[in-house]
């Protein structure tokens, strides 16, 4: 297992290009098999969950290669139809090959994705919508078995407790853009990936309208072909450097941003105290102190991203006076608080809230990431912290960031990798 050596305290300074969004690259290589056609994707991160949902495929029967960040999907040979639990287990978005597979074929067994770090996670949304379409689904020995002779548009509702269900919305769509007649999705994530996968299917000649909003419209087509699609950037990494640049008070270039899709996340820097310009998909950041607390509150799409709290928490735990944190998203997203305070941060969670007393400085400690973000939220208190600071685990961490240590020691990070 690798670690991060991080010896913190120096403002990063420099250019960091974000490379293409996770969130988005699973879907669409999902949506690949709802047809026989070959498809092409392009800026394709490094990621091991990318590595993953692949492995899943190939087990499946899909053949892929990836040169120079460009996916090559051959869903012709995809015939399997059972996603083992060794392969699930290792990333929740496994779950899609279950609309995947039977927009294909009609029938999948999958493993049920147990609990998670950041929370319980159910898929009832994602079984209640495929249901409704039409499938026949039980659950038997820890596996999902859906079958369906045909599925059939409806209109689904799809909000749970939380608010809408990204994967649970990538689900349905699988399914239902070969289904007979019209699916009307109600309280569907609004998500850019969301967005980003109506486009994917839509080139594939699929039939969506209302992406981006919550009501989404799919006309079921007989068939789909292959087509080709470029991955957007990744706002989480991008929001991650920015928050990199500001935690060491540094002045930071990120280049290769959709900077509509950072604004929930540049309002809260900004408030804090960081200055941002924009040039042509280009965010220059930079913090001086004094920084300034925040209250925040996580929410689907176009709120603040619960996936970028566990970082903008040790940002603030660097800043003095009161900030609050409340997790309207996952309730138990605080796995790295009690790290952090390992740090000396002085941060106190009561239910889904987080009551953050910042301080001057953090100091270096050996901590642990447990979960891909809040690993990320660890690396950003070490670059900040005195002294050194050993994140270990970081294969959390690679599930999600490109080289994130050769990114950050480009900027001037002293962070190395090392295996344990
Ligand atoms: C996706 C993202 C993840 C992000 C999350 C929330 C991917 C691959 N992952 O995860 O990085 O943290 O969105 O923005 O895109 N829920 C239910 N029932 C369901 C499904 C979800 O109650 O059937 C609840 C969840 O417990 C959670 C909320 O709905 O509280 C949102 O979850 P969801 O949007 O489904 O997250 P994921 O798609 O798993």
């Amino acid at each position: 297992m690798d670690k991060f050596v991080i010896n913190g305290g120096k403002p990063l300074v420099g250019e960091i290009e974000i490379s293409g969004a996770k969130n988005e690259a699973l879907p669409l290589t999902v949506a690949s098999i709802l047809t026989d056609d070959m498809s092409v994707i392009s800026n394709i991160s490094d990621l091991a969950d990318l590595r993953s949902m692949i492995s899943l495929l190939e087990v499946l029967g899909v053949r892929s290669e990836i040169k120079d960040n460009v996916l090559r999907i051959d869903p012709s040979g995809c015939d399997g139809y059972e996603a083992p639990y060794d392969l699930v287990r290792k990333m929740r978005a496994s779950v899609y090959v279950l609309g995947g597979l039977l927009g294909r074929l009609g029938r999948a067994k999958v493993s049920f994705p147990g609990g998670c770090v950041i929370g319980t996670r159910p898929i009832d949304l994602h079984l209640m919508g495929l249901e409704k379409l039409g499938a026949n689904i039980k659950i038997e020995h820890g596996y999902i078995i859906a079958e369906a002779d045909k599925l059939v548009g409806t209109e689904i509702f799809l909000s749970g407790p939380h608010g809408p269900s990204v994967g649970a919305t990538v689900n349905v769509m699988l399914a239902a853009v070969k289904a007979e007649g019209v699916t009307t999705i109600k309280e569907a994530s609004c998500e850019p990936q969301i967005t980003e996968l109506a486009d994917f299917l839509n080139s594939m000649g699929a039939k969506i309208d209302g992406a981006g909003t919550p009501l989404l419209t799919i006309h079921g087509v007989k068939e789909l072909h292959g087509a080709k699609h470029t991955v957007i950037p990744d706002r989480i990494e991008a929001a991650t450097y920015m928050i990199a640049g500001i935690i060491t008070r540094g002045n930071l270039l990120i280049k290769n941003c959709v900077v509509q899709h950072l604004e929930p996340v540049i309002q809260k820097l900004k408030e804090i105290g960081a200055e941002f310009t924009f040039d042509d998909g280009c965010v220059r950041v930079k913090a001086t102190d004094p920084l300034k607390p925040a209250n925040i509150r996580t929410a689907p799409f176009p709120g603040f991203p619960t996936d970028a709290q566990p970082q903008i928490m040790s940002l603030l735990a660097t800043v003095p006076g009161i900030s609050v944190i409340s997790e309207g998203i996952y309730p138990d997203r605080f796995i790295h608080v009690s790290e952090l305070n390992r740090m000396g941060a002085d941060i106190k969670v009561d239910g889904a809230v987080a009551v953050v007393k910042g301080v001057s400085n953090l100091s270096g400690a050996p901590v642990m990431a447990s979960e891909l973000r809040g690993g990320a939220g660890l690396v950003l208190a070490g670059l900040s912290a005195d002294n050194q600071t050993v994140v270990s685990r970081v294969y959390h961490i690679d599930r999600g960031y490109e080289s994130m240590e050769k990114k950050l020691a480009s900027v001037g990070a002293d962070i190395k990798r090392v295996s344990e």
